[in-house]
């Protein structure tokens, strides 16, 4: 077995957290799974990361978190679908001093990207990888020959009259009640736009909506194949995981 450390993946609705064994990937507990307080600001997200940290009894000194932002060295820098407090927050330092150990917080999407490189079906492939997590917005992951392009923001791309994720994600799905017919032909263009900018090898989707694929994957019009993300939406807590003990 290989060393268990607490991954975290803070999202719009849920605060999620496992213990991995981050030689394999495998999740060592259940998922523990938190509602995100409102209004989610630094301190009360951090009253329920502790909380996430006893219930799941972590005696380890390090800790990896997914963040719905942009995290460069550790500090938050926007706030789509957080609150505005949070940018210019030092993300490691808080999180380390509020718990008393050592915490690595990385973008989300780019968390779940490295846990599919690692550990997924797809692998470490040569060429470009686009992973894109469709929750409450859409955020992305780049690989180019398996190495990560941090803090890509392609949910944020302009696109129709807002941008990408005001357009299909899956809480755009869920609020305009979309079918899954729909749902994938919106999904279409977005990723056929992507398409043609990357010329991706694949496209891997994850979030809750990934364990749907076979719904609407007729609907999806592209020569890029398009997979669910191995780990599904555990991938953000695998990845944020995996990447704190590597870059402690
Ligand atoms: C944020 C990204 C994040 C994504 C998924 C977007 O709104 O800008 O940083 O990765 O949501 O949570």
């Amino acid at each position: 077995m290989g060393k268990a450390i607490l991954g975290i993946d803070i999202g719009g609705t849920g605060i999620k957290g496992a213990i991995v064994d981050v030689k394999t990937g495998e999740m060592l507990t259940e998922r523990a799974k938190l509602p995100t307080p409102p209004p989610a600001l630094p301190s009360q997200v951090t009253q329920v990361v502790k909380t996430l940290v006893d219930q799941l009894d972590y005696k380890g000194n390090l800790i990896g978190f997914g963040f719905p932002s942009i995290v460069k060295d550790g500090v938050c820098k926007t706030a789509s679908n957080i609150d505005n407090s949070w940018i210019g927050t030092d993300l490691n330092s808080m999180f380390s001093q509020a718990l008393g150990k050592q915490c690595i917080v990385i973008n989300d999407a780019d968390a779940a990207g490295i846990a599919e490189l690692q550990f997924g079906e797809i692998g470490n492939v040569k060429g470009t990888v686009i992973l894109l997590t469709l929750g409450t917005g859409i955020g992305s992951a780049l690989f180019i020959d398996g190495k990560l392009v941090p803090n890509t923001e392609f949910g944020h791309l302009k696109f129709k009259e807002s941008i990408a994720e005001k357009y299909t994600s899956n809480k755009v799905r869920e609020v305009q009640d979309l079918s899954y017919k729909q749902f994938g032909v919106r999904l279409s263009k977005y990723l056929s736009h992507l398409e043609h900018i990357f010329s991706p090898s694949y496209f891997i989707l994850g979030g809750g909506v990934s364990k749907k694929l076979a719904k609407y994957q007729k609907e999806l019009d592209l020569s890029t194949p398009v997979v669910a993300a191995t780990k599904l939406n555990n991938a953000g807590i695998i990845g944020a995981a995996y990447y704190a003990q590597e870059a402690k």
